[in-house]
């Protein structure tokens, strides 16, 4: 992928609102008990956060502090060798997503704004 694709692809990421709970930077504390953990910048695509997704993303089963619809950002970092990785893809908090572009799209709730943001964007791109 040529990098003039990845910073269209990161600027997109961001007018989409998507950076509100996939935030990219973190830096590590200074007191991590393992010293080559401590001041780290990392890119974890997570704000490690819960938040209502909405009905769509709703769960029967029952977890001690959230309730069926909140679900903690994944990080998205590396997502994009998931396949080489993982030999296929499986994405949301039970794997039901086969595609990237349905794992944004069955967003809802909290990340309402920022799905149709995102659907807005793949209608200009198809049609
Ligand atoms: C309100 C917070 C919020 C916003 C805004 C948001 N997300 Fe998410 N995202 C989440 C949560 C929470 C999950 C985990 C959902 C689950 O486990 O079912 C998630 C999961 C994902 C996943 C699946 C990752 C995996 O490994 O399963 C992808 C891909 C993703 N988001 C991309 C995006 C993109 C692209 C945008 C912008 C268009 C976006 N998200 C906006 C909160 C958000």
């Amino acid at each position: 992928m040529g990098s003039s694709l990845a910073l269209r692809g990161e600027a997109l990421f961001n007018a989409a609102r998507c950076l509100d709970c996939h935030v990219d930077t973190f830096r590590t504390t200074a007191y991590h008990p393992h010293a080559e953990l401590r001041d780290q910048t990392i890119h974890p695509y997570t704000d490690l956060l819960l938040y209502d997704m909405g009905p769509s993303l709703d769960s029967t089963l029952e977890e001690p502090h959230a309730s069926g619809r909140e679900w903690r950002t994944a990080p998205l970092w590396g997502i994009g060798l998931t396949t080489a990785v993982s030999g296929g893809e499986a994405y949301l908090h039970d794997g039901r997503a086969r595609t990237l572009d349905k794992a944004i799209l069955w967003h809802g709730g909290e990340a309402e704004v920022s799905k149709q943001a995102y659907a807005a964007l793949t209608l200009l791109q198809t049609g």
